[in-house]
């Protein structure tokens, strides 16, 4: 985030251009700052630059000393080792980097960035009359968390719900539908999802059983095929009522994850349909598609079968139908030219990142993508049980979302209901933290590990109380909001003139860094940093509660003030992080 405000530098900025000012090579050579456990911060730049200029890195290290000018931030400076400068700030600056955070409302003092982008994301992306699967959940929430990162950031962020609506299997649906038109349950209750996917799913089962069992009922099937691809309207009613039935269903689920998923956001694969053709052609006719065994197919020299042969991508079939590759190719030529897009972020499973590194480069050939325009795919793994093999039901089954959701929600209930009494809540808020609690921690869980790696799903260990979970980052959040009620007349409020216990600074310094911490999650695409940066707060909390009271008579009144002032700052820091994550911190727990 270039162009910062100096109200929003943090110390470890001011820090790098104080001793930038006093390098030798002033302004280009760079002090290579890091937090360290010996002082507050460790400088190393000194090395490459001793050796750039042909010097003695410890006598460098002395002169550069020698040269910072007397002033409020830096307390102690010495030379160590082969170079290094150890820093130790002020508590003073400390505090008034911390007062002007503070007085920065939501944004807690980090800037927007000065030349946002456009970014199209591609998240959440269930498939029409098919149940939803632990691999759509990641997908959803590693996604949403993008995008409110991303939206924090200041890029303009467009949502795309790239759901599978379209192929040849709903030749088969529909034609069963026309066949049995009050199968499919239809205007019922709006709210009522799981009616509408069980319903889905005995139109799908018997529809199925005649397709493998009725060779005329396939071959009107496959005749469906052809009308809904020509755009028979009364063969698209039918497919219409598929997609409303599903929806309702999705948004019960993505309601239950509590999740805000926009109707016109959702455009699935049908949604592209009328681009195929050409994309189709501009591929053809540019060579980066040629001809092969009847269908259109590109090829690329790193990717081979087990035979050693090339494996093309095939964007359009020898029967002349077209698949998953020619309406990706088609979005993206969608998402850059009609949505303005620099960045195209994919929120899918590993297991199809051979696809779309295909269809990146495929799209890189054919000029839709460039050195302005990128495509990144944001890659997760498999979701596995407490065993370490996929998750499956006992049975062997795959999962139902809602029950795993239904099952998180009710063992946080329990472990809220526990502590309930003490906290005096009521049985409505009981229920309310109970949803927080439990859709927190299985969102936790995903959002906590690297996205690429696989990650076990185990219920006992997400609401645990202990440990790197949402819980615990939830109690963090309550435990304050309790302590601030209970201060009565004192308020918060920063003095800079107090010395700090160890604790108060390391919160401090910790706090200081949430902004820089966006910044990497949202480059990277890697909101577990994000977790991570959220759990190491807690647990600074944690130990600023054993180290130091905060309501005590024994401490002057400043000192409770500024203790509930730094408090009340990791509170507001927590709160907007696990926003960011999806995540809500209730008041009282
Ligand atoms: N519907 C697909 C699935 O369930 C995911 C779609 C991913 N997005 C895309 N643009 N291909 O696996």
């Amino acid at each position: 985030m270039a162009s910062v405000p100096s109200l929003a530098s943090t110390l470890q900025q001011q820090l790098a251009d104080a001793l930038t000012a006093a390098l030798p090579d002033a302004g280009t050579a760079d002090p290579l700052l890091r937090r360290s456990d010996r002082a507050d911060f460790q400088a190393n730049g000194i090395l490459a630059l001793a050796k750039k200029l042909k010097g003695n890195p410890r006598e460098l290290a002395s002169q550069v000393t020698a040269a910072l000018p007397a002033g409020d931030l830096i307390k102690d400076i010495e030379v160590s080792g082969p170079g290094f400068l150890n820093v130790t700030l002020t508590d003073r600056a400390i505090i008034t980097t911390l007062a002007a955070r503070a007085a920065d409302g939501d944004r807690l003092g980090v800037p927007p960035k000065a030349a946002p982008g456009t970014t199209v994301i591609d998240y959440a992306q269930p498939n029409v009359a098919k149940e939803m699967h632990v691999g759509h959940l990641r997908s959803a929430v590693i996604g949403d968390a993008m995008v409110q990162i991303l939206e924090f950031t200041g890029e303009n962020v467009v949502r795309r719900h790239h759901i599978g609506d379209w192929g040849t299997q709903f030749g088969m649906l529909i034609q069963y539908l026309f066949e049995h038109p009050d199968e499919l349950r239809h205007g019922g209750d709006q709210a009522d999802g799981e009616a509408a996917m069980s319903s889905l799913n005995r139109v799908y089962k018997a529809s199925r059983v005649l397709f493998d069992s009725d060779e005329e009922f396939k071959a009107r099937s496959r005749d469906r095929v052809v009308a809904l691809q020509a755009g028979d309207p009364e063969t698209l009613a039918h497919w219409q009522r598929f997609v409303d039935e599903s929806k309702i269903y999705f948004y019960s689920v993505f309601d239950k994850l509590d999740m805000e998923i926009d109707d016109p956001d959702i455009v699935g694969e049908s949604g592209y349909n009328d681009m195929l053709e050409e994309t189709c052609r501009i591929l053809e006719e540019t060579g980066v598609a040629v001809r092969s065994e009847g269908a259109l197919c590109v090829f690329f020299d790193d990717v081979k079968g087990p035979d050693g042969n090339p494996v093309p991508l095939i964007v359009k079939k020898t029967n002349g139908g077209y698949g998953y590759a020619a309406t990706d190719l088609s979005a993206i030529r969608d998402r850059v030219r009609n949505l303005k897009a620099d960045t195209l972020l994919y929120v899918v499973d590993a297991r199809q990142s051979l696809h779309f590194k295909m269809v990146f480069e495929t799209a890189r050939r054919a000029g839709w993508l460039n050195d302005d325009v990128k495509a990144h795919q944001l890659a997760f793994g498999t979701v596995l049980g407490k065993d370490g093999k996929p998750f499956k039901t006992r049975e062997g089954t795959t999962v139902r979302l809602e029950d795993l959701l239904d099952e998180a929600v009710e063992r946080a209930t329990a472990v809220v209901r526990e502590k309930a009494e003490k906290v005096g809540l009521s049985e409505e808020e009981i229920v309310e933290n109970g949803r927080y609690v439990g859709v927190g921690a299985v969102k936790y869980a995903d959002l906590s590990t690297s996205a690429v790696r696989d990650y076990k799903f185990d219920l006992d260990q997400m609401v645990s109380l202990n440990g790197d979970t949402s819980v615990y980052l939830q109690y963090a959040y309550a435990r304050i909001r309790s302590i601030l009620r209970k201060a009565g007349d004192a308020k918060p409020a920063a003095h800079p003139e107090l010395d700090l216990a160890p604790a108060e600074r390391a919160l401090g310094l910790h706090l200081d860094q949430f902004g820089a911490v966006l910044e990497e999650v949202a480059e990277g695409y890697e909101p577990h940093k994000l977790a991570a940066y959220l759990y190491q707060l807690a647990s600074h909390l944690t130990t600023f509660y054993d180290q130091c009271q905060v309501l005590s008579d024994e401490n002057p009144a400043e000192v409770v003030e500024n203790r509930l002032f730094l408090v009340e700052l990791t509170a507001r820091t927590l709160h907007q992080g696990m926003k960011l994550l999806g995540i809500r911190t209730p008041e009282r727990l």
